[in-house]
């Protein structure tokens, strides 16, 4: 792709419309002010052992939105998908094992050879083993307390424990790059949970030797509640009382990593925002313990429930946990069979439009939404030509590719400089349409200081709006008045460009035709 024009004009004013020499086009890419910052984020949460679901959607979406656009201002952003890998849910796998297997190398304490290299199941043996073993746990108290015991003793290090923990997440997460990449979401660091474990014995002393952690009802415990609060912050958790360590320590002992190999000067978390309360736990011990900087921003961006038209959250027909793949793959064929009773495209090109578009439906229907509020997944409307939608986005794209391609075919060039091309507006739907072109940088700023995509699809949404009204007024190709004609095409060029830019930092792409 070109590289994005710099509008330089930011605070316009009505008058100034008339003077389209003030929209210059220079390639650079609009420069933060101000010292570029290293951001850490944490966005995808996946549980191994389990398929992403639609509950790890919008971590996803939203997490891989932020991490663009912070790279896009000059920020160094590094993007970690800190996987669910270190609590009970490996020791139920163990424990099912078990019970399944008990012959296993794995299970043998005198055993000292070494382990297997092929895993002892397959990616769907193992997310049948674990929901099992989770059923089993709710009814069955020594079958949990075997679990917990199981928990407890992989965290101290069992050797046969950990060679199944190996094989769990070796395969598990074959399986889960597999799943974010057909997302269009990619992650610079693949830790979990279970690589916070080796900080966590000196973490768990140095707060007992300075006089934070103490032990309350068995347990060990942080106190982070403030006079200045309003509700009741409990304690953070440290250690259960059997010593095993929890949500909080693996998040605490996390950021002791973090600040040592990155210095991060953010830390974004982008999570349910049902987990806010064990976020506002951890940041304030991470600053009261001393293992984050005061002057590290911690922040939590929480995101709402996707529900379905019914206003619960989202389930499958039969009211089972919908896969993401599912959700993925059942969008593409909705897309797919429109797209075929157009008639113009043969298979092959169709499947590959369709997956592009079908993942615009379902990123943009989450965007556009404030990340916090809840909002209804609803295909027809995502998956709608029409309205604030993402496929009306790319059909807009489309469509002014498709008028280009027709001028270029007629022996038109497309290299004229777009800035000193562009001829002041000659009607009301050339005049939106500028004014809403200048305000990029504008929109851009907001969505970087407010961590907020919805900005960009608000932008576009209405950029998108005022190209369509332009066109509808406008006879662009039969334009006789050379200068004119090459005015429009600049407008569509630069149009073009900011939606590309737009759309790749909300992370998808806009096909050819559709
Ligand atoms: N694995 C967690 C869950 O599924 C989300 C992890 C979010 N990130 C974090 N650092 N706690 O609920």
């Amino acid at each position: 792709m070109e590289r994005l024009p710099e509008i330089l004009l930011t605070d316009v004013e009505k008058d100034s419309l008339s003077h389209p020499e003030q929209i210059r086009c220079t390639a650079v890419t609009p420069e933060k002010s101000g010292e570029k910052e290293t951001i850490i984020i944490d966005y995808g949460g996946a549980n191994v052992a389990k398929p992403l679901h639609v509950g790890h959607l919008r971590a996803a979406v939203i997490g891989e939105s932020i991490k663009r656009i912070k790279r896009f201002a000059g920020d160094e952003v590094i993007g970690d998908v800190h996987l669910g890998d270190w609590g009970l849910q490996m020791g139920l796998i163990i424990t099912e094992l078990h019970e399944r297997k008990p012959e296993l190398c794995y299970f043998d304490e005198a055993y000292d050879g070494d382990y297997p290299t092929e895993p002892p199941f397959t990616i769907a043996e193992l997310e049948e083993i674990y929901p099992t073993a989770s059923g089993k746990s709710k009814e069955d108290e020594a079958y949990k307390n075997a679990a917990m015991q199981a928990t407890k003793e992989l965290q101290q290090g069992r050797r046969g424990y950990q060679a199944i923990l190996k094989h769990i997440m070796d395969v598990s997460v074959t399986d889960l790059k597999k799943n974010y990449d057909a997302l269009g979401v990619s992650f610079d660091l693949w830790k979990g949970e279970s690589d916070a474990d080796p900080y966590i014995p000196d973490m768990v002393e140095k707060m007992k030797a300075d006089g934070f952690a103490y032990e309350s009802e068995g347990a060990l415990v942080v106190d982070v509640s403030e006079p200045t609060d309003t509700k009741e912050i409990p304690p953070c958790m440290i250690l259960k009382s059997d010593g095993a360590a929890l949500y909080d320590t693996t998040d605490l002992a996390t950021l002791i990593w973090r600040e040592q190999d990155y210095h991060p000067d953010e830390v974004i978390y982008v999570v349910d925002k049902r987990q806010e309360l064990h976020f506002i736990q951890c940041f304030r011990c991470a600053k009261k313990t001393g293992i984050t900087p005061l002057d590290t921003k911690l922040i939590f961006i929480g995101f709402g429930t996707m529900n379905g038209k019914d206003g619960k959250p989202f389930k499958t027909r039969d009211g089972g946990v919908m896969r993401l793949e599912h959700l993925i793959s059942d969008i593409g064929d909705k897309m797919y069979d429109k797209i075929m009773e157009n008639g113009t495209m043969d298979e092959a090109e169709a499947r590959e439009v369709s997956r592009k578009v079908g993942l615009s439906a379902l990123k943009y229907g989450d965007l556009s939404n404030q990340a916090s509020k809840d909002y209804v997944f609803d295909v027809e409307r995502f998956t709608s030509f029409e309205g604030n939608t993402g496929p009306y986005i790319l059909y807009t794209m489309v469509r002014i590719k498709s008028i280009l391609k027709k001028y270029e075919e007629a022996g038109g060039s497309l290299s004229a400089d777009m800035g000193s091309s562009i001829l002041p507006p000659a009607d009301e739907s050339q005049h939106t349409l500028f004014n809403i072109l200048m305000r990029f940088n504008a929109a851009m700023r907001g969505a970087y200081e407010e961590n907020a995509p919805h900005r960009i699809c608000a932008y576009i949404y209405e950029l998108s709006n005022a190209f369509n009204h332009f066109y509808h007024e406008t006879r662009i190709l039969a334009e006789t008045d050379e200068k004119r004609k090459l005015s429009y095409i600049s407008t569509l060029r630069l149009t073009l460009m900011i939606l590309e830019q737009c759309i790749d930092l909300l992370g998808f792409e806009a096909p050819e035709r559709m």
